[in-house]
């Protein structure tokens, strides 16, 4: 079905709304007739119109005013003030602020009014088609930006899965130490992009694991002191993968991998760094990795009691953990045994 435009015509009197609409007749538009300009400013709030043509001379309200609201309630519709050739240009230009087209003068005269009249449907068409276009350009920039966001969170998680795929560690525990890192950075009171950026880039810690030789990685009893040293590498190693990224969360990850083994006392390695020198982000994973590791059953370990989990924490706030850190521990700790039951290993 052909569009039918929508024309509304105010004038206070009657026969020049009979005229008006007579002269539109022959044109395929639809005609909304007002005496009264509020009636109309009602009826163009509620229904959507494509030429307003008004009077100017009015007793309720006069057409200036009129276009004013008019303007209030849709920025771009072309409104056309009907006048009197010898009306002041003081109103002339005051309707031209107020946001008028242009003029039509009366009498009307059959020909130059349907032109005119085609005219202005014809940039009206164009503006709405603009407006469309601009419309879905904006939901296709949206849809895209969206896809890149997924795919880079895709690749994530497959850096993460690979970095794990040697490891005893379980895919598990990389999700669970990033649901702990998130609950740990809520309670901290940090920013929701901090927030986020911490939740993807967590599970890249030990990625660094992919550089240490198979004997010392998988081997299933205590290290020797040679051996331990080589395991340290992983976070230099991991650091070193990540370095040279432009995006936030592998920035952020290579921050985690060379700092997440630090400790607030100055004993960690590989950087030996204290306290607020080492990067929140490492604090934050530091203690989630460390609560995960023990509250699991690993080949050279049972599984801790949470009592016991929480102690350990507790004697190593200040030592191993940021006392901030382990302050918030303490009241999530709820949160996290929900956290490690929902991710469960044995569901692996
Ligand atoms: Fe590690
Ligand atoms: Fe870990």
């Amino acid at each position: 079905m052909e569009y039918k435009a929508k024309i509304v015509s105010v004038d206070d009197n009657r026969l020049n709304l009979l005229l008006i609409e007579s002269m539109l007749e022959s044109m395929n538009v639809s005609i909304a007739s007002f005496t009264d300009p509020k009636t109309a400013l009602k009826y163009i709030r509620e229904n959507p119109a494509d030429i307003i043509l008004t009077d100017y001379m009015m007793p309720v309200m006069d057409g200036v005013t009129f276009i004013k609201h008019v303007r209030e309630a849709d920025s771009d519709i072309p409104v056309v003030m009907v006048t009197a050739v010898d009306d002041d240009d003081n109103v002339k230009i005051a309707a031209l602020q107020a946001g008028a087209y242009d003029f039509l003068y009366k009498p009307l005269k059959l020909y130059e009014f349907q032109v005119r009249i085609k005219n202005l449907l014809n940039m009206r068409k164009n503006q709405l088609l603009l407006k469309d276009r601009a419309a879905l350009l904006q939901s296709e920039v949206f849809a895209a930006t969206k896809q890149i966001e997924q795919r880079e969170f895709e690749s994530l998680s497959i850096i993460g899965r690979a970095s794990e795929y040697k490891d005893m560690e379980t895919g598990n525990h990389i999700k669970r130490v990033a649901h702990y890192c998130r609950e740990l950075a809520k309670d901290l009171g940090l920013d929701d992009e901090y927030i986020r950026t911490l939740f993807y880039s967590a599970p890249l810690h030990d990625i660094g694991k992919i550089g240490i030789p198979d004997n010392i990685l998988l081997k299933p009893s205590r290290l020797t002191d040679a051996e331990f040293v080589i395991m340290q590498q992983h976070t230099v190693i991991g650091h070193g993968i990540l370095i040279e990224a432009d995006g936030k969360y592998l920035k952020m990850g290579a921050e985690i991998a060379i700092s997440h083994h630090e400790r607030w006392d100055g004993g960690g390695y590989p950087g030996k760094l204290s306290g607020e020198d080492i990067p929140l982000s490492g604090r934050i994973v530091a203690i989630s990795d460390v609560f995960d590791a023990l509250m699991s059953k690993r080949p050279y370990k049972d599984k801790w009691s949470i009592g016991e989990t929480i102690a350990y924490i507790q004697n190593n706030s200040g030592k191993m953990f940021d006392p901030a850190l382990t302050d918030s521990f303490n009241r999530l700790h709820d949160v996290f045994q929900d956290i490690l039951k929902s991710y469960d290993d044995s569901q692996e």
